[in-house]
């Protein structure tokens, strides 16, 4: 568990805080500076707490790390956009560049960067935070206002569910990315684990990361996770290997098996050196994994531990890499009158093997 007095400070003339949500067995802590889960600490197979996502003790390590992404809500559009351009209604829109030529994570100052207003509700164990985006802001058009509320639930799942409304049709797709390892530890590598996922296809790119508008079978590729596989099995320690899409390995969107919006599985996650499995469900049409193949080892985490290459994965449920560019892509646009919807929940327990899950 992290310290709160380590997360209270005044960030941009607003109160930052560490806010705890507990149950029976596990404790979620959370951050409104860009809505960091900050800790996610859940029994192993002997009982042993164990903090399952990286992150930093202090608010002061959030603000001078170099991987701004360690645990963050990211938008207004998680993951790329093409040089940062889209065109709606007749109109050319230029986002920030922060990515190479691409607009990634809602841009230079996206959600991430954000003070989010924070609502505790003891009676639902959830925290709500909130952020008005003004038109304009990196690019995008509209006031769009968001709300995400973290719920734990006694079944032992993290619920997000995020809804939002704007005054001008707009792309809009957040998702959160918590960097995964269930060993609990960066020193071990995420190689170890066993990886689920209910995708028949997925979404290749170009050199940049920017998918070609194709969406191609996994089966005979390393994206094959449809039965559990181990993460590190396809891959080769130095990132050079086989996944070429992905550059340093793993940084692939899934397009989830299924038919419209309601929750359903999308992956699993399992360590069995301690028996920590995760499911993964949502009602967003794609799952980004990405295995850390890019992480340089600068920053220094929780107990003095580095983030290195492999030391923690993100899956994120979204929709898919710059959407508003491919109209074959399931629509992103998200106009006035509407409200945006999505819901993911990891939910944590412990077992002897994968496949007995599925
Ligand atoms: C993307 C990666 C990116 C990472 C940044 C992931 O969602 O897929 O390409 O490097 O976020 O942390």
């Amino acid at each position: 568990m992290q310290n709160q007095s380590c997360f209270d400070t005044i960030i941009g003339g607003k109160q930052n805080s560490l806010y705890t949500l507990r149950n029976a067995e596990m404790a979620v802590q959370i951050t409104n500076y860009g809505g960091r889960i900050v800790s996610l600490i859940v029994p192993d197979r002997n009982g042993t707490p164990t903090d399952v996502v990286w992150g930093f003790e202090s608010i002061r390590d959030y603000l001078k790390a170099e991987d701004v992404y360690a645990g963050p809500l990211v938008g207004r559009y998680g993951n790329r956009i093409a040089q940062g351009r889209f065109s709606l209604d007749n109109h050319s829109y230029q986002l920030s560049i922060n990515n190479g030529p691409n607009h990634l994570h809602g841009g230079t100052d996206g959600f991430w960067n954000k003070m989010w207003d924070a609502q505790y509700s003891p009676e639902n164990n959830s925290l709500t935070l909130s952020y008005f985006s003004p038109d304009g802001e990196e690019g995008y058009p509209g006031n769009v206002m968001t709300h995400v509320t973290y719920t734990l639930k006694k079944d032992n799942a993290l619920q997000i569910d995020y809804t939002a409304t704007t005054d001008q049709p707009t792309p809009y797709n957040p998702t959160i990315h918590p960097y995964f390892n269930l060993h609990g530890t960066t020193t071990q590598s995420i190689n170890s684990h066993y990886l689920q996922v209910n995708a028949s296809h997925f979404t290749p790119t170009d050199s940049v990361l920017i998918p070609t508008g194709e969406i191609i079978p996994v089966e005979g590729t390393p994206a094959d996770f449809r039965t559990p596989h181990q993460i590190g099995e396809r891959t080769s320690e130095d990132g050079n290997d086989m996944m070429k899409f992905g550059g340093g390995g793993y940084d692939i969107n899934f397009v989830l098996d299924k038919t419209g919006e309601t929750l359903s599985q999308a992956a699993t996650l399992y360590e069995p050196s301690n028996g920590i499995a995760m499911d993964i469900l949502t009602d967003q049409p794609g799952l980004q994994f990405y295995n850390g193949g890019c992480i340089n080892g600068t920053d220094v985490g929780k107990r003095g531990d580095l983030h290195r290459r492999y030391s923690g994965l993100a899956l994120e449920t979204q929709h898919f890499p710059d959407s508003p560019n491919h109209p074959n892509f399931p629509s992103t646009i998200l106009k006035p009158g509407e409200t945006y919807h999505h819901t993911v929940v990891f939910r944590f327990y412990v077992t002897d093997t994968i496949s007995q899950q599925h």
